[in-house]
């Protein structure tokens, strides 16, 4: 004990070091404090408690609340609200009867203008801790122009018992269901295909799975709605041994245009789509015009959930490069080519790279679809297409686009893009602390130009970023 004591006086003073030694030794789970929320982190409130820093949730800073503690390690506790004993004038009553039981929001109780607040902190405190850029400055975040029923996919998990099926969200860190009659960021589509595929479930007697037996038939229900069209994926533990042409029919009754597929996943772990997806009847894809470009989805294709901020986002980074005066483009981790299409022009040359081979596949149609004869879909490592290419493009002004899974570039790939001929880099993040990391090596050789957060998912702790750069001179 003597030695953690010793260690933190490393980094700060010994009499804090002993006080918050002490304060730790007095703080025990199921405690109830007095706690001040102080700052914002990354998915709650922090404050300090006799020297103990504590999480909370469902706060907002500056409230006061009785909090009941529930985890305790070294110098840092965490706690649930027991009684919100001053309220912020920026809390609102959330609408969603399920907040705070459901895992999947956790900024609802606030107004949407302090949703907007906590995203730019979020991305400024991790572009100054992680990153180190304490030059840089986050802009305001764009906000959602709908703040519910923006989302055009969902991924339901199903559970229960034969007969009475429970599909919903996970409860709040744990992996029960959350019996839901309609989440509130899908709206009445999702809503819909919930209370049709439950009765189905229950009028047929299939079995829900079981994660700890690891038996049962159904494990999810995974959909996307864009103009009109639902993709539908019934996610079984093996062979699906029911006909589904039933359900089709019952959600033919209820959706104009409607696809229903089974996907496959025997697999003992939590990973959503297995490898295996048949289609069972009806659309074989969404097709639709954004922005100009048409695309086809197919269920597992990538696409941004939030159709307008992703059009947003899509248009400011278009604008980027038509100022940069672009000769070759580079769209990086380009799937199957939403972006790459949307991005694309006569008037200069355009390759996508992408790893996953069925991806490049709906690329290359896509840009059929498209036609856009200057567009070539490259199947490869971002890692090493990338130095191939700005040697063959040597001499050109070229604009890189990257768009990266949550993992972000790495080391790897941002020593490929500092070592490469790029004049401006477009950077689309998910996540802003791999961002962050991103950017520390990216600004040895390039300067930020803009950092602006896009609400894509409101209601959520996540948001989007996108970060231009230009090359230093
Ligand atoms: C966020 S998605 C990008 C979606 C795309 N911009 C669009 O508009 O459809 C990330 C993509 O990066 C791809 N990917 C991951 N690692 C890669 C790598 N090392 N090289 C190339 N592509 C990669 C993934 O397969 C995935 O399709």
């Amino acid at each position: 004990m003597q030695i953690s004591v010793r260690q933190t006086a490393e980094n700060e003073n010994f009499d804090v070091a002993v006080l918050r030694y002490k304060c730790r030794k007095i703080m025990k789970v199921n405690d109830i404090v007095d706690f001040v929320a102080g700052d914002y982190g990354n998915a709650e409130t922090v404050g300090v408690v006799g020297g103990v820093t504590v999480f909370v949730p469902f706060l907002c800073v500056g409230e006061r609340a009785k909090v009941k503690i529930n985890h305790v390690k070294g110098n840092v506790a965490y706690g649930d609200v027991v009684t919100v004993v001053e309220r912020s004038p920026k809390r609102e009553e959330p609408r969603c009867p399920y907040y705070g039981v459901c895992g999947g929001c956790s900024l609802m109780h606030m107004k949407y203008a302090e949703q907007l607040s906590f995203k730019q902190r979020k991305v400024q405190r991790n572009l100054t801790k992680i990153g180190k850029l304490d030059g840089v400055a986050v802009g305001r975040c764009v906000p959602s122009p709908h703040v519910f029923a923006y989302r055009n996919k969902l991924s339901l998990p199903v559970s229960g018992t034969v007969g009475n099926v429970k599909i919903g969200m996970y409860k709040r860190g744990t992996h029960e269901v959350v019996d839901m009659n309609n989440c509130l960021l899908g709206g009445l589509w999702s809503k819909k295909l919930v209370e049709l595929f439950r009765d189905y479930l229950n009028q047929n007697e299939i079995a829900p799975y079981d994660e700890k037996t690891f038996g049962g038939e159904v494990r999810h229900i995974v959909a996307r709605y864009i103009d009109g069209q639902l993709l539908a994926v019934v996610v079984s533990n093996g062979e699906f041994a029911h006909d589904l042409t039933e359900f089709y029919d019952t959600l033919s009754k209820n959706f104009d245009k409607v696809g229903l597929f089974v996907n496959i996943n025997s697999g003992k772990n939590n990973v959503i789509l297995g490898k295996i997806t048949r289609h069972i009847a009806g659309l074989r894809y969404i097709e639709s015009t954004h922005l100009g470009t048409t695309f086809r989805l197919r269920p597992d294709s990538f696409f941004q959930v939030n159709n307008e901020v992703k059009n947003a986002i899509y248009t400011q980074v278009r604008q980027m490069i038509d100022v940069a005066d672009t000769e070759v483009l580079v769209d990086c981790f380009s799937g199957v080519g939403v972006l790459t299409n949307v991005l694309c022009s006569d008037a200069y040359d355009t390759y996508a790279v992408e790893i996953v081979p069925s991806a490049v596949k709906d690329a290359d149609e896509m840009a059929a679809l498209n036609h856009s004869p200057r567009l070539t879909n490259i199947l490869g490592d971002a890692n090493e297409v990338l130095p191939r290419l700005t040697a063959q493009n040597a001499g050109k002004r070229m604009t890189l686009v990257v768009d990266p899974p949550r993992k972000g570039l790495g080391e790897g790939i941002c020593n490929s893009i500092c070592k490469a001929n790029f004049n401006n880099v477009a950077y689309i993040s998910c996540d802003s602390a791999t961002l962050a990391r991103d950017l520390s090596m990216l600004t040895s050789r390039f300067e930020v130009l803009s950092a602006t957060p896009y609400d894509m998912f409101p209601n959520t702790d996540q948001v989007e970023t996108v970060v231009l750069l230009a090359r230093r001179a």
